[in-house]
């Protein structure tokens, strides 16, 4: 064990002086006397990657992280020596390093600082392990920010913690509680209005101290491998964010229905519980899209069978629950257990995938079905075979989406909770130990289950979710935040960690809705529901050992309460796509905290609760019991009450009165959000009408729609339709223009425009600049107006 794991020791270690500097493409390497190497990649104008040896020469380069198929390029590049220092500048930064002591600050072109070195790179050699512990520390001024870093279930704003990044299985983790599932190494720091990032790309066990230790220092080291980081400019955080998900990858658009309402509980079975669950929904007309088998389907928890006395027909009863609209999802985690009659286990064992401990026996450890052994899915060929075991699952069977658990990896009943450090993996040909490879267990088998079932339910999407993960992951899977508990405190948690997952590249991720471990009162379960159905991913999921967890285990107001909201969120669907598309192709997260919707508002920069949904739906939810409303910041600019349709002037913490049956909830003025009906699955129902809501504004405000199959890869060759829409209101004037851009026609042919807060009377209406007749009492009073979907520009005129 590493019992050094503060910043500083006696024992550090220096780079001394640069004695030379070679140029290789867009690569600087910088040597010092005592063999350090500095090599200072331009990725990009605002992207610098820099990275650090203590050999005198650099190991294989090898991520997991980065997205080999991202774009790079930079418009300038210079690199210039003077006396004390070299000095590289892109179109877009400056970067400064001392020939003294390899120190680097940069700049923006004005001179700004951005970012400097305190004692910048410095490390410790580790004589237990070998290697070196890797130490960077930064200087922090005291108005600085910090964000990011993945599931943290502490505060927005980091400044004043340590974090570390360790997958741990953290059963009913608590606020603060470190470390936890995820691994996500990127942090934004934002300082004077200016924001930068930074991802240690390093899977070692990892720390992260923002101004704890000091006040003015920001530091980040590693217990092993290497220091090697990448910098991010804004100077918006959108710009960081973006960057930073173009490096570590995009995934493909989910299937539609993944973004539907999902029922999960450990676990449903046998086969007449399943069904009695889903028939509820049906019954209750509460729409849900998804339906969860946890570890008792299977025989004795051996991943990859049934157990026949419970499941005696899987393939009839998933084809059943299909035509009700219901998607199977099961569960499949990497324990394989010892058992020499189990197909899969010989298979593994013949083959040599499991992973061994140093001196040559297999990795063994109890997991639910006892004594196991773990596959090395840091093997490719391991991912290979392991992809190939979901034939039967997906492509006979017809399960839909795989769910992958106790990746971190988990092991019960040792004090360390996972592999002893000694463990081998192949890390894609770099042989290494547990050190190395723990915090990217869970990514490669999420990886390798993603390869498995994408190959097996083609020409469909597939559907994977983890629960572990490691920068990167989100190119393969979804995410839950794992084993949260039914308080109160832990829907403020799920509110935080769902945000935060959004800003670090991972923006497909829900919490366990009303809480994994102990029982939610109605209460706590309608204000948790209310939040989830804002989450790109929305799962009740229990434990099941301290009663139910369905709308129906609580009372009618609650079922209603339910109902209302994952109504909506239905009817949000076509939004919520759209945003997910903007996620995939620009790398704009789901949720925005508010300080991301906007930096420039010092208001922002230590707010938890509140967070825009897509770009234009503010959504503040209820965390305490007895609410009749709350106390929230609103964010500049004009916005509607969604309930009341009564307008708000932003920039300032109000009282906003709210129901049992309402949470906070404003939609930016001049926003136009399209709307589904309410169906009670994706594709139930084939409507002639896209609703479209819109949000009056003097002034102009851009709205888009994406839409597609709903399912498969024709998107990826154009057939998609991306409408955008140009609102611009005038004191008695409206004008509405559409663009239309892809090959995809949509089934419905009109738009039903819902005309929310327009402060005239409307005397005149052209479409394509000719004038229509309409009946303006019946206009007056519904307030709405049906369109043909090929308009190009609405004009509305009043008095
Ligand atoms: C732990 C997971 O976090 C939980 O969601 C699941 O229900 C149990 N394992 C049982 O599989």
């Amino acid at each position: 064990m590493i019992t050094n794991t503060a910043l500083e020791y006696k024992g550090d270690l220096y780079p001394s002086n640069i004695v030379s500097y070679t140029l290789e493409g867009d690569s600087v390497y910088f040597n010092t006397d005592n063999n350090v190497i500095l090599k200072v990649t331009v990725l990009r104008d605002s992207l610098i990657r820099f990275r650090f040896t203590t050999k005198g020469y650099f190991s294989n380069d090898f991520s997991y992280a980065i997205d080999k198929t991202q774009l790079h390029g930079y418009n300038f590049l210079s690199i210039t020596e003077e006396a004390d220092y070299y000095q590289i500048v892109t179109s877009k930064i400056k970067c400064v390093i001392q020939k003294a002591d390899m120190r680097k600050s940069i700049y923006d072109l004005a001179g700004n600082v951005l970012l400097e070195d305190e004692l910048g790179f410095h490390w410790e050699e580790s004589f237990e392990f070998g290697g070196n512990i890797v130490k960077m520390s930064k200087s922090s001024k005291d108005g600085e920010c910090f964000y990011g870093l993945g599931d943290k279930a502490t505060q927005m704003n980091l400044k004043g913690k340590r974090l570390e990044n360790f997958a741990t299985d953290q059963y009913a983790y608590q606020k603060d509680q470190e470390p936890l599932y995820k691994v996500v190494p990127f942090y934004i720091g934002l300082q004077n209005k200016q924001a930068y990032g930074i991802f240690f790309d390093n899977t070692f066990r990892t720390f992260f101290d923002f101004c704890h230790e000091r006040r003015n220092v920001t530091s980040f080291w590693a217990e092993g491998g290497e220091m090697n980081y990448y910098f991010f400019y804004g100077p918006q955080m959108q710009d960081v964010v973006a960057t930073y998900t173009d490096l570590t990858g995009k995934p493909e658009l989910p299937p539609l229905w993944a973004l539907g309402y999902h029922q999960c509980k450990w676990s449903y079975f046998p086969e007449h519980n399943v069904k009695e669950v889903t028939a509820k929904f049906r019954a209750l007309k509460i729409p849900c899209d998804a339906i969860y088998l946890d570890i008792d389907y299977m025989d004795g928890f051996r991943c990859f069978t049934w157990n026949k006395e419970y499941f005696p027909d899987p393939k009839r009863m998933v084809a059943e629950l299909g035509q009700d609209g219901f998607k199977t999802v099961v569960i499949i985690d990497p324990g394989i257990k010892v058992d020499k009659e189990y197909s899969i286990y010989k298979e593994a064992l013949e083959k040599d995938y499991f992973c061994k401990r140093a001196d040559g026996p297999y990795m063994k450890g109890k997991v639910w079905p006892g004594e196991c052994n773990f596959p090395d899915y840091t093997n490719p060929e391991v991912r290979e075979w392991w992809a190939g075991l979901f034939k039967e699952l997906v492509a006979d069977i017809g399960v839909k989406g795989v769910w992958n658990d106790m990746n971190e990896p988990a092991v019960m009943e040792v004090p360390n909770k996972t592999f002893p450090n000694d463990v081998r993996h192949d890390y894609d040909g770099n042989p290494c130990s547990h050190r190395k490879a723990h915090n990217i267990y869970g990514t490669q088998m999420a990886r390798a289950t993603y390869h498995g079932v994408k190959r097996f339910a083609y020409p469909k999407r597939p559907f994977v979710i983890t629960r572990s993960a490691y920068a990167g992951a989100q190119r393969y899977t979804s995410s839950w935040t794992g084993d949260n508990v039914a308080s109160w405190e832990h829907l403020w948690i799920a509110n935080i960690q769902v945000q935060r997952m959004s800003i670090s590249g991972m923006g497909f991720t829900g919490s366990d809705i009303g809480g994994f471990a102990e029982q939610p009162t109605g209460e706590l379960y309608a204000r948790w529901i209310q939040l989830g159905v804002f989450h790109p991913f929305c799962r009740t999921h229990s434990s099941g050992d301290h009663g139910d967890q369905e709308p129906w285990a609580f009372d009618e107001e609650v079922i209603d309460i339910t109902r209302k909201f994952v109504n909506l969120r239905y009817q949000l669907l076509p939004y919520l796509y759209t945003i997910f598309y903007q996620y995939i192709e620009e790398g704009i997260p789901m949720l925005k905290p508010l300080v991301y919707f906007d930096q420039a508002d010092i208001q922002t920069h230590y707010r938890n609760d509140e967070f825009v949904f897509g770009n234009q739906i503010l959504v503040c939810p209820i965390l305490e019991p007895n609410a009749l409303g709350r106390r929230m910041y609103v964010p500049k600019g004009e916005w509607y009450n969604y309930w009341t349709n009564s307008r708000v002037k932003g920039g300032k913490e109000m009282w906003v009165d709210t129901h049992y049956d309402e949470i906070p909830v404003f939609v930016k003025a001049g926003a136009i959000i399209p709307k589904y009906p309410v169906q009670q699955y994706v594709g139930e129902l084939e409507f002639d009408e896209l609703t479209l809501d819109l949000y009056y504004k003097e002034g102009k405000e851009k709205s888009v729609v994406y839409e597609d199959a709903q399912d498969g890869y024709d998107y990826k060759k154009g057939r998609y339709s991306f409408l955008t829409f140009r609102l611009t209101g005038k004191t008695k004037e409206l004008n509405v223009q559409l663009h239309k851009e892809g090959k995809y026609d949509t089934a419905y042919s009109k738009y039903k425009i819902n005309l929310i807060g327009l402060p005239f009377k409307v005397t005149t209406i052209e479409i394509d600049n000719e004038k229509i007749t309409f009946d303006s009492a019946a206009l007056e009073k519904n307030s709405y107006l049906v369109v043909n979907k090929e308009f190009n520009i609405l004009h509305l005129v009043g008095e």
